[in-house]
């Protein structure tokens, strides 16, 4: 689903993020990605939707070297991996329904349709209640089940989500945990990097540790292993 090979990331400024990741992740993985500030956490998950391109080595996404890939051909990437941020990203003036269908590829889909799939995802993530309510209107935890729906709306085979729980409390926090599992339950490769200790060590999962662009630790059902 997922193969890097010798790749190497230096940005325009000359710091080089990555230095030589060599990482396979199969279908319906459930993956943490830890390590300290500034290891290359994020530049990762970046090289897996091109948000970011590779300056050496080979980043296979779903079967297709994305590293040559031509720009007219990222959005048809884009539409099979969701991803999350620690800030939910949401689109301030639009609606909890209006920011989750707007992610929708509305593209000859029928309306009813498209209202039938959001009030779904709506519902798996527990907000079909707010629908109509603004993002400032939701607490943090909500708002980030708004984005995570956002996510899943076109039925990515990849969810990426880079601290996720980052700006929320520990109950919230579980909340979102518990959703991101039933959505890997249901077939959805998930890459998680993650600071939380106590998360990575309560709900076992393959853990990748990165530090200095280098993968140092890769263990199914891993632990955190930094002291926080
Ligand atoms: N757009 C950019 N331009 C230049 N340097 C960058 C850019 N993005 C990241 N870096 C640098 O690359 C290195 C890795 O950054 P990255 O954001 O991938 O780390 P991280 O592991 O996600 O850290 P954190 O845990 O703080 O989120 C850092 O030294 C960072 O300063
Ligand atoms: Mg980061």
């Amino acid at each position: 689903m997922i193969d890097m090979k010798g790749v190497y990331k230096t940005y325009p400024n000359g710091v080089t993020a990555l230095n030589g990741l060599d990482i396979g992740i199969e279908q319906g993985e459930f993956v943490y990605v830890v390590g300290p500030s500034g290891a290359g956490k994020s530049t990762f998950t970046k090289l897996i939707y091109r948000e970011e391109k590779p300056s050496r080595g080979t980043v296979n996404v779903i079967d297709i070297d994305i590293s040559q890939m031509k720009e007219r051909m990222i959005p048809k990437l884009r539409r099979q991996i969701g991803v999350v941020y620690q800030d939910f990203r949401l689109l301030p003036t639009l609606t909890v329904y209006e920011n989750v269908a707007f992610a929708l590829e509305v593209i000859e889909e029928d309306p009813k349709n498209i209202r039938r799939r959001v009030m779904d995802v709506l519902d798996q993530v527990r907000l079909k209640n707010k629908a109509r309510f603004l993002p400032d209107e939701l607490s943090g935890g909500e708002q980030q089940r708004v984005s995570i729906a956002r996510a899943i709306v076109n039925h990515p085979k990849i969810l990426i989500a880079d601290e996720p729980t980052g700006n929320l409390d520990p109950d919230t926090s579980w909340e979102i945990m518990h959703i991101l599992e039933e959505i890997n339950e249901s077939g959805t490769t998930i890459l998680m990097a993650t600071h939380s200790q106590e998360i990575v060590n309560t709900i076992r999962k393959r853990v990748i540790a990165i530090e200095d662009g280098m993968v140092v630790r890769d263990e199914s059902r891993g632990e955190y292993g930094y002291e926080h």
